[in-house]
């Protein structure tokens, strides 16, 4: 149990991450910070507050509209930004559209945690998430361990269950890595995704392992075009509430983490999601994975595609 978990953002997702921190007990004191009148984070966690006695939890939740209240954080979790939506039209924006809006909003959330909590391990869900992640990283030039991203636990939470259904079994039989940006170029690892021990080939056809990385790549759009008010919340909740429960619990767990790369898979300077360690000491590890050619072609072409947003990045901040 950590002593305090901060969250930046008391939307959709931020609004499941406190709920859940209190619910797991993975804090003694939980902070919700959100710009919304008029004092919306704080009616939050009142909100949250008021049901602890029925569950049975002493944790303390404060919420803000100020950024002090992240003060002490050991961990923070940031959901600040907008969510792709549906447009009037039908058609949906991809996560890179979001860049202009959500990076003015990560510049103040940058400054927020550096004056307030700058020893801070941080997650960071906003998107478009490499290029969000590095922009926090550009500000905050923290070290490799206490600055990472969450996309690839939800990504390879959507390709296992696709993988479950196809197959039959449990999505507990499931293991995937999904890695590269979170974007339509991710790359869903075939040959890492085993069902019990053994290959998923022995389990689905090709043709239908590709449908479903296909499916993979385009499952966050799916959802946005089906809710028409935002985007996918919950699992992107549970997903970094998996990487907070590692931290706070010093599990060791190998899961997927957009990680800044530095040498490791011949990339430097870049956040790509990548298999890594994570434990008291936040990224404690970054894992290579042995990929086929092509695999390792489609993370080449991902981290391509992160380096051209990252690119944007450092021409709007100058
Ligand atoms: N500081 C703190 N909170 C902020 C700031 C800021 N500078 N600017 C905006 N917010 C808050 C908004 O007031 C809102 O309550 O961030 C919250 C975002 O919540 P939602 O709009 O419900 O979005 P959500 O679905 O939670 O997604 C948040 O994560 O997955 C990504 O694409 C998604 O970028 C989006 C982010």
């Amino acid at each position: 149990m950590l002593k305090k978990i901060g969250v930046v953002g008391g939307g959709n997702i931020g609004g499941v991450l406190i709920q859940e921190i209190t619910r797991r007990k993975l804090a003694r004191e939980v902070a919700l910070m959100d710009i919304l009148p008029p004092d919306f984070a704080a009616g939050k966690c009142l909100d949250i507050s008021e049901g602890t006695p029925i569950i049975g939890v002493d944790i303390t939740l404060t919420g803000g509209k100020d950024y002090d209240v992240l003060a002490g954080a050991d961990l923070i979790i940031n959901t600040a930004g907008v969510p792709r939506k549906k447009r009037p039209d039908g058609t949906i924006p991809t996560r890179e559209e979001l860049l202009k809006t959500n990076l003015a909003i990560t510049s103040k959330v940058a400054a927020g945690i550096m004056e307030n909590a700058p020893e801070a391990i941080v997650i960071s869900i906003a998107n478009p998430l490499d290029a969000i992640v590095y922009t926090l990283h550009k500000k905050m030039n923290p070290s490799k361990n206490r600055l990472f991203g969450m996309a690839g636990v939800l990504d390879s939470a959507r390709y296992r269950l696709f993988v479950a259904r196809a197959a039959g079994v449990s999505v507990d039989n499931v293991e995937a890595l999904v890695l590269g940006g979170h974007g339509d170029t991710m790359v869903p690892v075939r040959s890492c995704c085993r069902i019990a021990g053994m290959s998923v080939e022995k389990f689905i056809a090709a043709d239908e392992l590709e449908k479903i990385e296909t499916r993979t790549r385009k499952a966050g759009a799916e959802v946005v075009g089906m809710l028409g008010t935002g985007s996918a919340f919950v699992s992107p909740a549970w997903a970094a509430l998996e990487m907070a429960g590692a931290v706070a619990y010093d599990r060791k767990k190998v899961m997927p983490v957009c990680a800044r790369l530095e040498g490791e898979y011949g990339v430097d300077g870049l956040f790509v999601g990548v298999p890594g360690v994570l434990g008291a000491g936040g990224l404690e590890k970054v894992i290579e994975v042995d990929l086929t050619a092509s695999e390792k072609e489609a993370l080449d072409r991902s981290v391509e595609a992160v380096r051209s947003t990252c690119a944007e990045v450092d021409a709007m901040l100058g």
